[in-house]
Parts: structure tokens; sequence; C-alpha cells
């Protein structure tokens, strides 16, 4: 019998209840405008977590959702793969708390750190897992509380990124439907263009790293931009290969929502009009993992997404790290 698909069954999605808009990091004392935030990045406002509202809270909204769309009960599930680089605690995972709040009594579950790829990444290894007949029901999440861990002082990262969590049920189906193309690649090398310096294991926080901000997100923008440029386009024609398909087949592309320019670069390259990009970085920012599941809810709720089409996600992360799926719905 020849191996299972992964399909995607049900997905949803959850953001903090405010939104900041550009116009508010003048009160915060930052230098920048919103017409240079929108003309650089497309984003017009981001969602910031408050009062109680945590990376796991807004997965677990995120989650029910998708399980509600399924069909399936916590009790269902095999596998929690929690992509994210902003957990509530280092220690234990994210993915445990979640399958405690979620009462997901048999489900093992682990944190899956491959920053703005993460969800593109759980996808491939929730695919994994149910081919090999591991699992059956896997909740494949992308969540991020990044307010926590960015620098409110640092104009070129703070005005970016944005808090929220998709999730996505994976389920496996013999009728060639699912994911038919995957690719997953990292560049170790390159880390340093984007990351946060200190306050790991290795150099544990004290008052100096505080002081200085070096436990907080730092990136290289320009330098940045490129290679999320050069790699998504990699990982789209790679995935196109695979699956025998060009970008004449794709009926929508999800890319990861960092900044408009690199969206509209990506689709150009895969010869992807943009009628048939989804984008949504002006209402939400960068929310790095979550961002592909949230645009992937959304399209799935709105009806962009139809039965029999052929859907392509790809992100690009810290790391770096990126990454493509081919969905056949
Ligand atoms: C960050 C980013 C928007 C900056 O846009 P850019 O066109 O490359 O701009 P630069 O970094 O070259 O900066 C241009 C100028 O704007 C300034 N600037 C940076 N942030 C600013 C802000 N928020 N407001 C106003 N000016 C700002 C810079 O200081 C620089 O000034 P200078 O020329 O006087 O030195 C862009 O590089 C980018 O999107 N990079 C990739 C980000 C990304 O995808 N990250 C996540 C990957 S998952």
């Amino acid at each position: 019998m020849s191996r299972p698909y992964a399909r995607i069954t049900g997905t949803g999605h959850a953001v903090p209840a405010f939104a900041m808009q550009n116009s508010d990091f003048a009160s915060l004392g930052i230098d920048t405008s919103d017409a240079w935030i929108r003309e650089r990045t497309g984003i017009r406002q981001r969602y910031i977590a408050r009062n109680g509202e945590t990376c796991v809270s807004l997965a677990a909204d995120a989650s029910r959702q998708a399980m509600a769309e399924a069909g399936v009960t916590a009790a269902d599930i095999d596998l929690i793969v929690f992509g994210t680089c902003s957990p509530d605690k280092l220690l234990p995972a994210a993915g445990v708390e979640l399958q405690a709040q979620l009462g997901a009594s048999k489900a093992s579950a682990f944190d899956l750190n491959a920053a703005c790829t993460s969800f593109v990444y759980g996808l491939s290894v929730g695919e994994g897992f149910i081919a090999s007949g591991a699992a059956k029901t896997v909740l494949v999440i992308g969540a991020e509380k990044l307010s926590g861990i960015i620098n409110w002082k640092d104009r070129n990262t703070c005005v970016l990124f944005g808090d929220g969590a998709g999730a996505a049920v994976l389920q496996p189906t013999t009728d060639q439907r699912g994911i038919i193309a995957r690719f997953m690649r990292s560049d170790g090398n390159l880390a340093k263009l984007l990351y946060r310096p200190k306050g790991g294991s290795a150099e544990p926080v004290t008052p100096e790293i505080i002081a200085e901000g070096s436990h907080l997100v730092a990136m290289a923008g320009r330098e940045t931009f490129k290679h999320a440029v050069y790699s998504m386009n990699e990982a789209l024609d790679v995935a196109l290969a695979d699956a025998g398909l060009t970008g004449n087949d794709i009926d929508l592309l999800i890319p990861h929502q960092a900044n408009l320019r690199i969206i509209e670069a990506t689709a150009k390259h895969g010869d992807i009009p943009m009628d048939k990009v989804y984008v949504n970085v002006d209402r939400y920012g960068n929310t790095s993992a979550a961002s592909v599941p949230i645009a992937l809810d959304e399209c799935m709720r709105s009806g962009r997404i139809l039965p029999g089409m052929t859907v392509m996600m790809v992100a690009f992360g810290a790391g770096f790290t990126w990454s493509s799926a081919i969905h056949r719905f």
C-alpha cells in the first residue's frame, strides 16, 4: 500500500486584542514615521499581547478553532509540533504547556525553533510522522509573542514584528490530496545577521547584558532582505520542480509575511501574479512562525482556498532557515 498523504483538515488563528498603529511608535520615543514603515515594509499595524495574553494562550485559541474545523477533539491528537522562537518559558516546551491546556492526554509534544520558518518546517515534520504511520492526528502550531523578545528601543527591528498564532490539523488521506512536495534548508553560517546575541546558556543574562539589550533580537536588515529573497526563490523552485509543476500551476501562494517587497520579489521570480498571492503583512506585521498559518487560516475561512486548489507556502527566517510546502486541497 502506498504511504498516506498528510492533509490539512482544519485551521485556526488568534491575535491579541490590541492593534498597535505605526503612529503609536511616537509615544515610545522611536524616531520613525508611518510613511517610512509603510513604504519600506508595507506594514500599517501589528497586534501586541497584553493583559495575560501569551504565546501559548494564543496558540490554544488557534488550536481549538483548527480542531473544531477538522472535527477532532483533544483526545484525538497524537502529536503537537509547536513552532516558536518566543515561548512563554525556556523550559519546559510551549508544546507541553499547550498539551496540558487542551487536555490532549495521549499527545506527545515538543517545540520546533526554525524562527519564521517553524510552521512550514512543522508541516514537513508532521507529514513525516503521518507517512510513517507513527501518528494519525498532528497539531502543527506557529505561535509567537515577539513583543517579549524585541528591542523596543531599536527602530531597525521594533516596527517590524507582531504577536499571534496559527494552527493546522494534519491527518492521513489516500486520495492524493494533501502535501505533495516540501523543501527544507538552513545555513547557520549566517546566524549573526538575525539573532539574539546573548542571554542563552552560553552567556546567561546579567545586568550588563540587559542594559545593552543584547539578549533581544538584533538584525542586519539589508543583508537579511537579500538572503530572504534568494532563499525563498530557491524554496519555490525546488518544491515546484519536485512536484513537476510550474508557477502557473499554483492557484495561491502564501508567503511568509515579513515585508511586501520580499513577497513581490518572490512572486515575480515564480512567475505568479500578485492576485494569486496572499498578503496580510499590512495588518499583522511579521509574526514569525505565526505568519504563514494566520494567512492560511484567513484563506480557508474567506473562500480563497477551495477544494482542488494547489496552494504553496514558503517561508524564511533566522538561522537562516527556509522552507516550502505544496498542498493540494
Ligand atoms: C528592515 C528593512 C525594512 C529596512 O529597509 P531598508 O530599505 O533595507 O532600509 P535600511 O536598513 O537600508 O535603512 C535605511 C535607512 O532607514 C533608517 N531606518 C531604519 N529603520 C527605520 C525606521 N523604523 N524608521 C525610520 N528610519 C529607519 C536606517 O537607519 C537607515 O538610515 P541611514 O541611511 O541614515 O543609515 C528591510 O531591510 C527588511 O525588510 N529586511 C528584511 C527583514 C526581514 O525580513 N526580517 C525577518 C526575516 S524573517
